[in-house]
């Protein structure tokens, strides 16, 4: 009988591993031209040739041609004959156009002023405090405030992950909403209202309040999301301070990558504004990464490090958030994973 021949399963060097960790930035950088360069979006009718791309972007063919190249070893793109670049579906979640589109998240996250302070993680390392802080002499949201063109950009890239994660948040809120307790739902720092937007738009008798900074809310009472037909008459903006105070009168205060932001006193701080400022019977709605012990990989620990570098926040394991909220008044009461990296953690006051 012949006998079957056995794959033997090639594995790369401790050495070549590490140097793909090391060069990882490479990598980045080129995602982060093709973004800039909206090659995605240029390529979305079908191939073209690098020369074409030069001309529609005022590029230099040859160069384009060699990013283009190692962007497709890497399936981004798929080079076809005649030298011309074709979108994969991993190319596509770079166009700019598409719902769940991840170009805003890239040009956020490898752009300036993120990468400059990403080149500071020493300092991090080393001292323990803020290396954006330090760049820029004042925190991330200040600095958003003040350079409006980086403030878009920031609400792309929320944007960006939403379109994605929004989606599988809503399926677990589905799982804790009961329509005849909650009537008025807070979105606490809801950006341009992406969440808020598919929550009233899932459940007809809602109504939404958004919250978020004067600047930022400005933005959203422009925006698409919550100036949509059926779900505008249901929704009202506020803008304010979170840790003065927000809004009164909700049944349930969602937050949203927000306590993920903050250092422990901050978020006891607004935690404890939330419980002031509910009705009877309201809980708090935290959509953030729940940290896996040990050393599981989890995109949570990578998203660890860019709290690390930009603001004085930090991804939390389930014991941390229940600190948290006990010190806030109020009671871990479930936590429900969804299949993006965003958990729903789900508190009630301590006295209920
Ligand atoms: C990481 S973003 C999350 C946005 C949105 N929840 C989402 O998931 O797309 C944090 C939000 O908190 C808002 N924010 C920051 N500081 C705030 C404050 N002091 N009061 C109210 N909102 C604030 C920001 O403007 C921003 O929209």
């Amino acid at each position: 009988m012949p006998t079957k021949k056995r794959k033997i399963k090639s594995k790369a060097s401790p050495q070549a591993e590490m140097r793909s960790l090391i060069a990882g930035y490479w990598v980045s950088r080129l995602i982060y031209v093709a973004a800039r360069l909206n090659l995605a979006d240029l390529l979305k009718d079908g191939p073209r040739t690098a020369d074409d791309l030069a001309a529609r972007t005022g590029g230099n063919g040859p160069a384009l041609y060699r990013m283009l190249r190692t962007l497709s070893s890497y399936g981004v793109f798929t080079e076809t004959p005649g030298r011309r670049f074709k979108l994969t579906a991993l190319g596509s979640t770079l166009r700019s156009d598409t719902p769940a589109s991840m170009h805003g998240f890239a040009l956020f996250l490898i752009g300036s002023p993120v990468w400059n302070a990403w080149e500071d993680l020493e300092f991090a390392a080393r001292t323990g405090q803020l290396p954006f802080d330090r760049l820029y002499g004042k925190p991330f949201y200040g600095y958003l405030n003040e350079h409006p063109e980086n403030l878009k950009i920031f609400g792309e890239a929320m944007t960006s992950l939403s379109g994605t994660e929004n989606p599988e948040f809503v399926a677990a809120f589905q799982k804790v909403y009961e329509p005849g307790r909650v009537r008025t739902l807070i979105d606490v720092g809801g950006g341009f209202g992406s969440l808020l937007a598919l929550i009233l738009k899932k459940n007809a008798r809602l109504k939404g309040v958004l919250f978020d900074l004067p600047a930022v809310i400005e933005r959203a009472r422009q925006d698409r999301h919550l100036t949509a037909a059926g779900i505008a008459g249901r929704c009202s903006f506020v803008e304010g301070d979170m840790f003065e105070s927000v809004p009164r009168g909700g049944d349930a205060y969602v937050m949203k990558y927000i306590l993920h932001n903050w250092d422990d006193e901050h978020c006891v701080k607004l935690l404890r504004n939330c419980r002031q400022a509910m009705n009877a019977g309201g809980r708090i709605l935290v959509a953030d990464s729940v940290l896996p012990p040990a050393e599981k990989p989890d995109w949570g620990k990578l998203l660890d490090i860019q709290m690390m570098v930009v603001v004085p926040g930090k991804e939390r394991t389930r014991e941390e958030f229940a600190a948290l909220f006990k010190r806030a008044g109020l009671r871990l009461t479930r936590i429900i994973p969804t299949r993006c990296p965003l958990s729903l953690i789900e508190a009630v006051d301590a006295r209920a």
